[in-house]
């Protein structure tokens, strides 16, 4: 079988090549950062696979943009304009719309193509999707050093503490770990960083797919009832700690220092997190792992996230690291293709500045006890400085979208329409001076007619396709990438 997504072109590639002109007026947003000027240039390529696309273990492929990252090694520039790559992605806890089920945690490897389009005249949904084509490689299944598969199912139980890992979380029904997957972090030597959302933790997997060690956030961050028992369940939200399914979803990577950055989606329970008025203080937390048998907690910042007109918070869904201080955030709200209200009104890639922030590791507020803000829900206490927060690349840019046959429109419910859920982002140097390519692939919850969940058949009465767009960026001074 062809694994390669796209259908045949009615435009050669070539000529796609040869529209390759001046960059079209569009909505460009700059921002400014110390010295700095960040640029964000448009939307320059879009591809998709297929929601009802097959993956070797004979599953869905379903919802990869939950964690996604370069392999280290693959990116290559072409002597004629085309790209390519391989992007390591994982999806979160298969198809459990209707309740969590017994899904091994898994990577894929997807080999694509990206030839950039940047000329203003617009291209057919179909031709656009000559700018990206993906093809699907092979999939790794993740287990435990015992050889004990991982599982999506609930965690409504824990495991004690033994040969060096902190407390599990796993479901009442066996003692496997239960995985929601939703960062990756892939090395050099091929093993690799994951979050989730049950614990949240950090999990370093050899490139085998078998857990090496664990990473435990401060007790302030760990899901707990008000007696102290551990509560991990993504059915409701703990007394303290993260909020039900508002975990880990960004981590990222500075190299150069060898600091491993996770972010909650939102605020912790006891921040405001029970709330999305009140939700907005997330934690950003850094580790150093020089030794990485042997992380270190080095650094934890409160992340002001942005809110709607009506109060409600937007969670960040990944973040990248750039440089000294500066990090992309992707936030956005929950509305578009896939979710019940279609118009969506904000998915952005954006800024954020740690630099002037107060790190508030090992103070009181890695202690459950202890809200950040007064009274739990008010003004942060006074002496925490938040992170600065800038707006940048605008992902609903109608124009943009158009270039590529796509649309935002509230009455048009089909396959061009911009997803709801983008969770994953990807950086890729073009080769001129300080710009880099920046993907943005969606999660598409596994929704598709023509659905296989551990073999059986499901049908989620939609088809999401999983998308993926590519804008250029101007992001100066970047450091501690690799690619
Ligand atoms: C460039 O070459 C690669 C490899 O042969 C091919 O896949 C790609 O489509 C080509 N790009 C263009 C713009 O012709
Ligand atoms: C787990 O730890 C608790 C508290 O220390 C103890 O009571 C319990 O017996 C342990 N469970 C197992 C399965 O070892």
């Amino acid at each position: 079988m062809d694994s390669t997504f796209w259908r045949r072109p009615t435009l050669s590639l070539l000529a796609l090549a040869i529209c390759v002109t001046a960059a079209p007026s569009r909505r460009d947003n700059s921002v400014t950062i110390g010295d700095s000027t960040y640029q964000s240039g448009g939307l320059v390529a879009f591809g998709l696979i297929p929601s009802d696309f097959i993956e070797s273990t004979g599953d869905t492929l379903g919802g990869i943009g939950s964690a996604t990252t370069l392999k280290p090694g693959s990116w290559k520039a072409l002597d004629n304009g085309t790209f390519t790559g391989t992007l390591v992605v994982e999806p979160d806890r298969g198809y459990n719309v209707v309740e969590t089920i017994d899904y091994q945690a898994r990577q894929h490897y997807i080999d694509f193509w990206l030839t950039p389009y940047t000329d203003s005249s617009k291209l057919s949904f179909e031709d656009a999707q000559l700018t990206l084509v993906l093809s699907y490689s092979h999939t790794v299944l993740l287990n435990e050093r015992d050889g004990k598969k991982t599982t999506g199912l609930d965690s409504g139980s824990h495991r004690n503490a033994t040969g060096g890992d902190p407390v599990l979380p796993t479901p009442t029904s066996t003692d496997r770990l239960s995985l929601d997957v939703e960062g990756i972090v892939a090395n050099e030597d091929g093993s690799f960083w994951i979050s989730d959302e049950y614990g949240p933790y950090i999990y370093h997997f050899s490139a085998e797919g078998a857990l090496i060690s664990t990473i435990a956030p401060p007790d302030a961050i760990i899901p707990k009832s008000k007696s102290g028992d551990y509560d991990f369940t993504s059915v409701e939200d703990p007394d303290t700690g993260r909020a039900s399914n508002q975990g880990f979803e960004g981590l990222t990577i500075d190299n150069e220092n060898h600091v491993l950055y996770a972010m909650l989606q939102t605020a912790t329970v006891q921040d405001g997190g029970d709330q999305k008025e009140t939700s907005r203080y997330t934690r950003l937390l850094g580790w150093d792992i020089s030794d990485v048998s042997n992380a270190v907690l080095v650094g934890e910042w409160v992340v002001p996230l942005p809110q709607s007109k009506k109060g409600k918070t937007r969670g960040s869904n990944e973040i990248a690291f750039l440089r000294d201080g500066i990090f992309l955030s992707l936030t956005r709200d929950g509305n578009g293709r896939g979710d019940e209200d279609l118009q969506a009104s904000y998915k952005q890639v954006d800024l954020f500045d740690i630099s002037a922030a107060t790190d508030i590791h090992g103070t009181k507020y890695d202690d459950p006890e202890h809200s950040l803000r007064k009274g739990g829900d008010g003004d942060l206490d006074d002496g925490v400085e938040p992170a600065q927060y800038y707006s940048f690349v605008d992902m609903l840019d109608e124009d943009g979208l158009a270039r590529f046959g796509l649309q935002n429109s509230d009455d048009q419910d089909d396959k061009t329409h911009i997803n709801a859920k983008f969770e994953g982002l990807v950086l890729a140097p073009t080769g001129k001076g300080d710009q880099y390519f920046l993907f943005v692939v969606s999660d598409n919850d596994f929704q598709t007619t023509q659905g296989i969940s551990l073999g059986q058949p499901f049908d989620a009465g939609i088809d999401v396709d999983n998308q993926f767009l590519v804008y250029t960026v101007t992001l100066p001074g970047l450091t501690g990438q690799i690619v």
